[in-house]
């Protein structure tokens, strides 16, 4: 189980993009944070750079005393197997079972060549079905990852994840292919798996009220800066309006001006006629 801190950090993409000016915040054991933002305002970039996959341009990530930024790709990859990673897309092995993948996510540990043939150890195999019985996944366990639903196949992923026993869990946007039912289903087991696991844990979502019926902690990005961090009770309208209608005034004022002009021009035709 870990701290994160994120100081100051920064990502210009080669391209000259900046997707992130400079982010701070820590995050602890048994917090559970929804990272929001508009769409491009760099939410994926962050939690790749948390990851080790996205070099960042400035600032740093700790995790605990590891700088993750300043890491070489051997320790990298080693790190990766201490944080788990929870994409939008399942990313399971299609003609594995459910547990064949869930076990495989821990190959990392299992330094036995036998490993890649199945062969896993009592121990490995019980965390594996603990994992799995988490989210009520155990029943389909020999089931194949294809013949699987959205839902359950997002479970299975988050059951690979939590056999890692990680020390941070990233999720960009775990529930975006789920319909709203079971997002909330799904959002929720996560959340208190989470909590129960007491990892840190940062998930990427779009779905706001939904975040701010799971999480404690809310920190929202726009213009590449942190502009909102706190409870979901504090995220009121002049907070909505930083994340996610920064240019509102702008834009209501560029349409009074033209509308002033319209008038203008009204008021001009009118006097000339
Ligand atoms: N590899 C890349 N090269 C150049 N620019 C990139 C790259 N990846 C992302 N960007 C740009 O960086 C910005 C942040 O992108 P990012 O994907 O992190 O946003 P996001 O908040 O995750 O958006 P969404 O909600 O749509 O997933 C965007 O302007 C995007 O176009
Ligand atoms: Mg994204």
């Amino acid at each position: 189980m870990g701290v994160l801190s994120v100081q100051n950090v920064g990502v210009v993409y080669p391209n000259g993009t900046q997707a992130l000016k400079s982010i701070s915040f820590e995050a602890r054991p048994g917090e559970l944070i929804a990272i929001i933002g508009r769409s491009g305002a760099g939410k994926s970039t962050l939690l790749r750079a948390i990851n080790g996959m996205q070099p960042v341009t400035t600032g740093k990530i700790m995790l605990d005393d590891i700088e993750i930024t300043a890491l070489n790709k051997r320790d990298l990859a080693k790190l990766s197997k201490e944080i788990g990673f929870i994409w939008q897309e399942y990313n399971l092995v299609n003609r594995l079972s459910a547990n064949m993948n869930v076990l495989t996510g821990r190959l990392g540990y299992n330094k036995n060549i036998f490993g890649y043939f199945g062969y896993f150890s009592k121990e490995q195999r019980e965390i594996a079905s603990r994992s799995l019985e988490r989210v009520n996944m155990l029943h389909r366990a020999k089931f194949r990852a294809d013949r699987l639903s959205g839902g359950e196949k997002q479970r299975v992923n988050i059951a690979r994840a939590i056999s890692q026993q990680p020390r941070l869990l990233l999720a960009d946007e775990p529930v975006a292919s789920l319909d709203p039912e079971l997002s909330w289903t799904v959002l929720g087991d996560f959340a208190r798996i989470a909590r129960e696991e007491g990892v840190p844990t940062l998930i990427n979502i779009h779905e706001v009220e939904l975040a701010k019926a799971f999480t404690d902690r809310m920190i929202g990005i726009a213009k590449g800066v942190v502009v909102f961090d706190g409870s979901p009770t504090q995220l009121d309208e002049d907070a909505m309006d930083r994340i996610y209608r920064f240019d509102k005034d702008q834009t209501v004022s560029a349409s009074l001006e033209a509308q002033h002009s319209a008038v203008g021009q009204t008021q001009f035709i009118a006097e000339g006629a």
